[in-house]
């Protein structure tokens, strides 16, 4: 893992977007699986602005969402799908027919997400994950206790999740119990993934995830067997790890040409 602590989530969402800028530059057909939440925000804002100011080409670039609530209407506002149009998709010149998201309406779900694999391998397969993280170590809605080899499926979501995401449903109790995601296996085929955390609140995933056993009771530690990882923290999220100097001691003297 590569593990890039900045000093704050402004410099970090900046560095994610030069990270995605140059894949979707270097690829024909870039795959990218997008993330929602919180901390991608900034990065999505950056991402709008390379695409205004710097001409950021978005009309070659195929997306995967991880994730999305079980029962929700795309323009119910707390929907993954309302999210990613508002602040990523309507913005750049994405084609709409390039644009996937798990289909929470979905009537046969384990064939849905069954399809959903089948359209990713189609694509060529993920160029790049961007992955938040939950207080609960989770990765997409990968669940503590989820399999490591797990697939595009169904998952319950925890009560503390329920609790982390009431206030974008006006309260907790019309957070829907389900969703759909990608799973531990999906996640780790992707060829680059992109986990950023911040704030203090995710300090201690963040140092279960990194710095503690592989366990699918800590589903982001999956990413330790991940060839090219790159764990992207801010001060606060890095504040619960022990080798902090030593891993910006090797940021710092990374050779020029591995410098994004
Ligand atoms: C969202 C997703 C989740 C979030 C995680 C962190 O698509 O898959 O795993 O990344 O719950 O959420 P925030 O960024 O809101 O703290």
């Amino acid at each position: 893992m590569e593990i890039i602590i900045q000093p704050d989530s402004e410099k970090a969402s900046l560095l994610a977007a030069r990270i995605v800028k140059k894949i979707i530059q270097e690829k024909p057909q870039p795959v990218i699986g997008f993330a929602t939440g919180n901390t991608p925000l900034l990065l999505y804002k950056n991402l709008v602005r390379m695409h205004r100011e710097e001409g950021l080409d978005f009309s070659r670039v195929v997306a995967f969402n991880l994730d999305e609530y079980v029962g929700l209407q795309p323009d119910h506002p707390a929907s993954f799908h309302y999210y990613m149009w508002k602040n990523l998709f309507s913005q750049v010149n994405i084609k709409p027919e390039n644009v996937h998201i798990p289909n929470g309406l979905a009537e046969d779900i384990p064939a849905y997400c069954e399809q959903y694999e089948q359209e990713i391998k189609a694509a060529g397969g993920l160029d790049l994950q961007i992955l938040g993280l939950g207080t609960d170590g989770h990765i997409g809605f990968n669940e503590p206790s989820s399999s490591l080899a797990s697939r595009t499926r169904i998952k319950t979501l925890t009560d503390q999740t329920r609790k982390d995401n009431a206030v974008f449903f006006g309260g907790e109790e019309n957070v829907p119990f389900h969703a759909i995601t990608m799973g531990i296996g999906t996640i780790l085929e992707a060829r680059t993934c992109l986990l950023m955390a911040f704030g203090k609140k995710k300090a201690r995933a963040i140092a279960l995830a990194v710095e503690g056993p592989v366990t699918s009771m800590v589903p982001a530690s999956a990413l330790q067997l991940h060839p090219k990882a790159i764990i992207l923290l801010d001060r606060d999220a890095a504040s619960e790890l022990k080798h902090v100097d030593y891993y910006q001691w090797v940021y710092e003297h990374k050779p020029e040409w591995q410098k994004i």
